[in-house]
């Protein structure tokens, strides 16, 4: 296998619509990410910004048709994944890269105990016996906070608490040692003191395993806490990327600056956030010019025009807004 860099995974121009009878729905606009191995991306955005298709086209799970890819390419490890048989993104999903959803009752079998659920990946990606799919199993639970616990691998999932299902499904996910992990909103559903389990939970996972993670979010707070670099995603385009630190500390996008303005404060009971005016457009109605420019306090006409660049401002830190000089 060919490695270019040092990127395990490289997204360049990546477009695509969605053909539906009444129009385009032009998901993703030509977006630009990289990870490497042993990173936290996180990609961050409102609602309907295009995270989840994002993820999806990784794990080569967003159906063509309806689904178009206009332009772009998805190199994992130096190749592309555009384009690969069904069968062999099968291989590659579960084996080399793994998904983990915010709801895990969307990955985990009602009908199957959490042990049936890893031995039987252990199994059928790794070709290990029964007997070592079970030891495997074990020690996984182990890694994901839950102790080498039978009794877990012979509950199924009902028998389990909220935190304890996302634990099992995360180990799931990595038995097979993926060398990306892709995290949808993993904590979303939990409570606070459960996302903070699960955000080290990640973060251990990255140290040990020097796994890349993608980790898809809509709360810049979380993402502050767990990412090394951040990528803002508006209307199916990057707006900002940078380092955690720069992006927190020298914000240039007002959309991200809008999001941070927008972040529940735990210590300020009560503070009352500043939601960011209008919603994310629709895929099939994006505005001309600046996508954001119906929303931003700074937009001037050119905004309203001409489409920003992406602008590199130096140490990786780039933004596409007219107003940043
Ligand atoms: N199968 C589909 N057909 C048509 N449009 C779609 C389809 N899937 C996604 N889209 C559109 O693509 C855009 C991006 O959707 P996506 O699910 O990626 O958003 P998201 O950022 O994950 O949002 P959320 O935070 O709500 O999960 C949305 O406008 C959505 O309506
Ligand atoms: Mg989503």
């Amino acid at each position: 296998m060919t490695v270019s860099n040092n990127n395990l995974l490289e997204i360049k121009n990546l477009d695509i619509s969605f053909i539906q009878a009444r129009g385009a729905a032009h998901a993703l606009r030509g977006i630009d990410l990289t990870i490497s191995s042993g990173e936290i991306l996180a990609l961050v955005g409102e609602s309907g910004s295009g995270k989840t298709v994002t993820s999806m086209s990784i794990m080569g799970l967003v159906p063509t048709p309806p689904a178009r890819v206009n332009a772009g390419s998805l190199l994992f490890k130096g190749e592309e994944l555009i384009g690969r048989p069904h069968a062999e993104m099968r291989k590659i999903r579960g084996n080399e890269i793994a998904m983990v959803f915010q709801e895990p009752a969307k990955y985990l079998n009602p009908s199957l105990k959490i042990g049936e659920q890893i031995t039987e990946m252990l199994i059928l990606h790794l070709g290990m016996s029964k007997r070592q799919a079970v030891e495997k199993s074990l020690e996984f639970l182990d890694v994901v906070g839950l102790g080498k616990s039978r009794r877990v691998l012979n509950a199924y999932p009902h028998e389990l608490s909220g935190g304890m299902k996302q634990r099992a499904m995360i180990a799931m996910a990595i038995c097979c040692n993926p060398s990306l992990l892709l995290a949808d909103e993993p904590t979303t559903a939990l409570d606070v003191t459960l996302q903070l389990q699960i955000l080290k939970l990640i973060r251990s996972l990255k140290a040990t395993f020097s796994m890349g993670i993608l980790f898809i979010s809509h709360n810049l707070g979380i993402v502050r806490e767990i990412a090394d670099r951040v990528s803002v995603i508006y209307a199916g385009k990057i707006v900002e990327s940078a380092s955690n630190k720069a992006l927190f500390e020298n914000t240039l996008h007002p959309y991200t600056s809008a999001l941070l303005q927008s972040i529940p404060d735990a210590k300020k009971r009560g503070h009352r956030l500043r939601a960011i005016p209008g919603s994310v457009p629709d895929a099939e109605n994006i505005p001309q010019g600046c996508s954001f420019h119906p929303r931003c306090a700074l937009a001037s006409d050119r905004c309203s025009q001409e489409i920003p660049m992406t602008k590199d401002y130096g140490n990786g830190h780039s933004a596409a807004c007219h107003m940043v000089q």
